[in-house]
């Protein structure tokens, strides 16, 4: 395999709450965003190299409102407002995926609600590299 996956749980949380009440999620929780502007997930993500990878979100949502959220590597936007639409249910997890360049060493990777409704609730984030053969569906 050529991914690494970090869980949201562990990772740092501004304006939310590690949550296990709904069924699907991967580790031990997900992170359940306060439902505010500006509530965020923050994971150091560790790369090899420096170069582009692809950073995937599992996330929820179970209302059927979007509930963009802002995504940042080492504070440069990446999407400022990228779509978490409405997944069917709080216990069906998604994936969306978006492209960024990652320094060598550590990288902080931010996913920041957008709207007052807050984010979605996030399971994980999974990286992988240019050299990856699997798809990142679960
Ligand atoms: C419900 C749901 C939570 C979710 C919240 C929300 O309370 O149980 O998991 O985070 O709605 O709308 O954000």
């Amino acid at each position: 395999d050529d991914f690494t996956d970090y869980q949201a749980e562990t990772a740092t949380i501004s304006q939310g709450v590690v949550e296990s009440n709904h069924a699907g999620y991967t580790g031990s929780g997900f992170v359940n965003y306060d439902n505010v502007t500006g509530s965020y997930v923050e994971f150091s993500v560790s790369a090899a190299a420096a170069g582009a990878q692809s950073l995937t979100f599992r996330y929820a949502n179970g209302t059927t409102t979007d509930r963009p959220m802002a995504i940042t590597v080492n504070g440069v936007t990446v999407a400022t407002g990228h779509s978490f639409p409405g997944t069917g249910a709080w216990t069906t997890w998604n994936e969306i995926s978006v492209n960024a360049p990652l320094n060598a060493g550590a990288n902080a990777v931010r996913a920041t609600a957008t709207t007052a409704d807050g984010g979605p609730n996030l399971d994980r984030l999974r990286v992988s590299g240019p050299g990856d053969t699997e798809k990142p569906t679960s």
